[in-house]
């Protein structure tokens, strides 16, 4: 099978890439580089020794999206590409709703043109707002409490929508918990420009003393050491994730998955683990509650068990640990 890979110089994207390389599939890449960079092209490229196109292109921009449909066979896509800062979203609302929107649908309307019907949409566990049931099922209540988060659910409705006016539609929508880690190689992380937003890349920052300490959110929530409480999940667990659902997802629907662990970490038990297994000590102050913040979140992944045959591997420790290149 030959996949598009949106989005695919990411940081989750490209360990997708190498995995599905890993896996035996031949893959095309797309991506605007807004936030990414082509060296990430070359090391999966180095680390799996396979060869594959590469497309610098804007999905906003129909035409040429088009006409990557037409230079290469493609049967199915991952889309990854997207904006996914909350903050910024909040600031930018129109350029979110453009950029995450208007690409899903140019690639959409780009593969019914070509009858190709196989979609996985990166979705995010934001969809379930401040979720009232916890370990978090995939049929609990969705809701969008950002610009962010409706982009995330406006596609997944675009999804079902669409699904229900042609059903030759396959599509697997991803609902991602916290991804955190990096390739054992060192060549792949999560490397955000500027000042990270996300917890680890902002440890990782202070550890390698770019930043003087970490600001930690508020420790007065409901949760047994009062800071935030997440699901943090291996990245390369996450890429097998999509691997997994491209293998077992041939059935025509709208197939919906929570790739989580299951297990919540608050923000101080991860700075523990990382301090233990770097052998280092990250300074940290308490600051007040991020607006926009809950208190807790952790994925019920036992339907991505049961149907992809699929489960999160790695611990906390293979997490934080920092690979020095
Ligand atoms: N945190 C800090 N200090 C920081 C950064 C984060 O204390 O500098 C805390 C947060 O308050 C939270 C936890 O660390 O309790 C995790 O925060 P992240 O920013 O790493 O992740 P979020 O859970 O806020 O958001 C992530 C993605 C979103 C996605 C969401 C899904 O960034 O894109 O998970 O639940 F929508």
């Amino acid at each position: 099978m030959r996949i598009l890979v949106t989005g695919g110089a990411g940081y989750i994207g490209s360990h997708t890439c190498v995995q599905l390389l890993e896996a035996g599939y031949e893959i095309v890449v797309a991506d605007d580089l807004s936030n990414s960079s082509e060296t990430a092209i070359h090391y999966i490229k180095g680390i799996t020794g396979k060869e594959f196109p590469f497309y610098p292109v804007d999905l906003k921009d129909r035409e040429r999206t088009e006409q990557l449909f037409e230079l290469e066979p493609i049967d199915g896509v991952i889309h990854f590409a997207g904006y996914k800062a909350v903050g910024e979203s909040v600031e930018r609302p129109l350029m979110y709703y453009e950029n995450n929107l208007v690409s899903t649908m140019n690639v959409l309307q780009a593969m019914r043109k070509r009858g190709i019907f196989h979609f996985v949409f990166s979705s995010s566990a934001t969809v379930y707002g401040d979720p009232e049931i916890l370990p978090i099922p995939e049929e609990a209540p969705l809701s969008a409490t950002n610009p962010y988060g409706c982009t995330k659910l406006m596609n997944e409705q675009m999804l079902k929508d669409l699904y229900q006016s042609d059903n030759r539609w396959n599509i697997t929508l991803l609902r991602y918990f916290n991804p955190i880690g990096g390739h054992p190689t060192g060549l792949l992380a999560d490397n955000p420009n500027g000042i990270p937003n996300n917890l680890m890349p902002y440890i990782i920052r202070v550890y390698e003393n770019k930043l003087d300490q970490l600001h930690v959110y508020g420790n007065d929530y409901p949760t047994p050491d009062g800071t935030g409480v997440r699901d943090y999940i291996h990245v390369i667990d996450l890429a097998d994730g999509h691997v997994a659902a491209l293998d077992r997802m041939k059935e025509p629907g709208v197939h919906i998955f929570n790739l989580g662990t299951g297990t919540g970490y608050s923000v101080l038990e991860v700075v523990r683990a990382f301090e233990n297994v770097n052998k280092c000590r990250i300074p940290y102050v308490i600051d007040p509650r991020r607006a926009g913040d809950i208190a807790m979140c952790y994925a019920d992944p036992s339907k991505a068990e049961r149907e992809l045959g699929w489960k999160a591997r790695r611990s906390l420790e293979e997490m934080c640990k920092v690979v020095l290149i």
